[in-house]
């Protein structure tokens, strides 16, 4: 365990790669932020994610992912992750979630944010602003060698206080050369994560899955990707690429545009 914990620490100058890779990926959310609008498709703007990531010099993390078909995941209301770009377009009133990972000589940055398209529902709005600000509390809160644990005791309390459940099917990850590395990261408390740390250099990914009803989730069988709430209700999620450092947790993949800390949706 600890050997296994101690690969996973980066030095001075694979920290530096990460910080680059998580730079270049932000710089594509902001790229493609301005797109997320009613009346394109999901499927232009994998197009437009594709193009950008090629034409920079990097690869998209996703295409070929486990035959995963597309360079990135856009999740629409009811879908919790891993929806796959089609003709489907947006339109007024839907909630959906871009996840981004690029590979940059190597190494992954991984984030991804849900969009509010025009006037959208209050419980939409409210899953999304859930979501939002649980990935933000649970990053302020982590300390160096603090458990993984505190990732799920930070986030569970407060989806739950707003009346809101907490994805545990799909977690977030450690991330560096390869894209899903150890450790796992729920998004609530769990015995292995009671006993992983969190050290200085180790980089992972905190992308809670927050659910309007149910928490329970059903993987589409025709295929094989797309991820929806058992209930149907919205599902909203966030998620950064933060690397422990001795001051707390650097998130990587921050945005120079698009909403901040603190944003009210
Ligand atoms: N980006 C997702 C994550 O945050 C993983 C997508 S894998 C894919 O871990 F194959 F579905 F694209
Ligand atoms: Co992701
Ligand atoms: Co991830």
């Amino acid at each position: 365990m600890l050997q296994k914990q101690r690969k996973l620490i980066l030095n001075p100058q694979q920290q530096e790669s990460m910080r680059r890779a998580g730079r270049v990926n932000a710089t594509l959310m902001d790229f493609i932020r301005p797109h997320v609008q009613a009346g394109i498709s999901t499927g232009k703007i994998d197009e437009m994610v594709f193009q950008w990531t090629l034409d920079n010099g990097h690869k998209p993390a996703t295409l070929g992912y486990q035959n995963y078909p597309k360079s990135c995941c856009t999740s629409v209301n009811e879908v919790i992750c891993h929806g796959i770009p089609d003709d489907y377009v947006l339109q007024d009133g839907d909630i959906v979630n871009l996840d981004i990972t690029t590979i940059v000589d190597g190494w992954h940055g991984d984030q991804s944010e849900t969009f509010l398209i025009g006037d959208v529902s209050e419980e939409r709005r409210a899953v999304t602003q859930c979501a939002f600000d649980c990935m933000y509390l649970a990053i302020d809160a982590l300390t160096p060698g603090c458990t993984v644990a505190l990732i799920g005791e930070t986030i569970v309390p407060e989806a739950h206080r707003r009346g809101f459940s907490v994805v545990r099917e799909y977690v977030g990850h450690g991330l560096g050369r390869q894209f899903h590395l150890d450790p796992s990261i729920p998004h609530f408390p769990n015995r292995q994560s009671r006993i992983d740390r969190l050290y200085p250099g180790m980089c992972f990914t905190v992308e809670p899955m927050i659910n309007a009803g149910t928490r329970y989730a059903r993987c589409d069988k025709s295929d094989g990707w797309t991820v929806r709430t058992k209930d149907g209700r919205p599902s909203a999620q966030f998620e950064q690429t933060v690397m422990m450092t001795e001051n707390g947790a650097e998130i990587l993949t921050g945005c120079k545009d698009g909403p901040q800390k603190g944003h009210q949706f």
